[in-house]
């Protein structure tokens, strides 16, 4: 037996909790199935939405345990190339959404949408980092693919005191570029500049659009949390050559924008999705974040360490206040 979080609606009505389960009660995940110890999940903004219900995130029925991420090692596996004792990271690929997430102690799960743990990264670390270090990461070597280099000016990341923008200033930081963090919280300004932030703009430079398609070149490249007029901005704002990884729609998922930038300065707009992200490259991401950030990173990103049954008031605490840094579940804590 062991304890998950469970999520159920009845009669209109979610209902979420601590059970008491067996393995039997785990949905089967396939072929290639693999059944693991769970050791630590971590609290995304996205299963905050789930866990309250302030958000349509869970599309496979109820009741499931929510949770995107998970750390765990390999108890049981159908695939040739996952033994007993292997520690593998699941993030994303429906984890959490419509499959049986990460908030238990004990899950099934596809195989092939399981990486290995990095040598050099604990489990605790690897939840630290989770799906929002795992899409800085993906942005920030998209950036370094399309040859923006620390020597061409400044980055500028929006969104950037959130989940994914903190992670990605200081990403950016450990790696020499020169960071803007964009952001529309005085309060984490602090904490902007303990991240990495070199210099920090209001978000009210982006979010009215651009005056003019092309506007002059501030960025070699940038990072976005925001889409909307944010992105539109920053198209034009962006220098000769330079790139914009998009991962984020926090105000908005239109985009208005002009062929200019594109035609006339050859920028690059360049689409990051961490759920879908392609296995060799989710192994390459977190190999590269294992390599870049130290211990004391991973300690600095860490705002809480939790158990299970504190997962709904962490949930209800980071949509009614925020929250600045992680919150990981140690799911051996109880
Ligand atoms: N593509 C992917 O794979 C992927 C993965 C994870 C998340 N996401 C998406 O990325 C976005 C950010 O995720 P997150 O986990 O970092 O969320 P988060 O922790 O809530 O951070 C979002 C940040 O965006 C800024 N923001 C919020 N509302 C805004 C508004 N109306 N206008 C401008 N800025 C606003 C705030 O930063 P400031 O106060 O500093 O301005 C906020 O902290 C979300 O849209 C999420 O769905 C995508």
């Amino acid at each position: 037996m062991f304890n998950a979080l469970v999520l159920d609606r009845s009669e209109g009505d979610l209902h979420v909790g601590v059970q008491e389960l067996g393995v039997e009660d785990l949905p089967a995940a396939g072929p290639d199935e693999v059944h693991i110890d769970v050791l630590y999940s971590s609290v995304n903004y996205k299963d905050a939405l789930a866990v309250t219900g302030a958000g349509k995130i869970i599309r496979g029925g109820y009741p499931i345990v929510p949770g995107i991420d998970l750390v765990g090692r390999v108890l049981e596996s159908k695939r040739a190339d996952l033994e007993e004792g292997d520690p593998v990271i699941g993030t994303g690929w429906q984890l959490g959404e419509v499959d049986w997430g990460g908030f238990t102690q004990r899950a099934k799960v596809d195989g092939g949408k399981l990486v290995r743990l990095p040598k050099h990264l604990s489990p605790k670390q690897a939840m630290v980092a989770g799906t929002a270090g795992f899409t800085a990461m993906l942005s920030v070597m998209a950036l370094e693919e399309h040859d923006v280099s620390p020597d061409d000016g400044e980055v500028v990341v929006t969104g950037a005191s959130g989940g994914v923008g903190s992670m990605a200033v200081t990403l950016l930081d450990v790696l020499d570029y020169d960071v803007v963090a964009s952001s529309g919280s005085e309060e984490a300004h602090e904490y902007l500049r303990q991240r990495g932030a070199d210099r920090i703009v209001h978000r009210t430079a982006f979010e009215d659009g651009p005056e003019r398609p092309m506007e002059s070149g501030k960025w070699a490249g940038a990072v976005d949390a925001v889409g909307g007029e944010t992105l539109s901005t920053l198209l034009a704002q962006v220098q000769k050559h330079g790139s914009v990884a998009s991962f984020g729609n926090a105000a908005g998922h239109e985009l208005e924008t002009s062929v200019f930038p594109f035609i006339l300065r050859g920028i690059n707009l360049l689409g990051i999705d961490s759920n879908t992200c392609p296995n060799d490259r989710r192994q390459a991401a977190w190999r590269r974040l294992a390599s870049v950030l130290s211990d004391d990173d991973f300690s600095a990103m860490t705002a809480r360490t939790i158990g299970l049954r504190e997962i709904p008031e962490a949930c209800e605490s980071m949509l009614s206040d925020g929250i600045r840094g992680r919150i990981v579940v140690d799911l051996q804590a109880e």
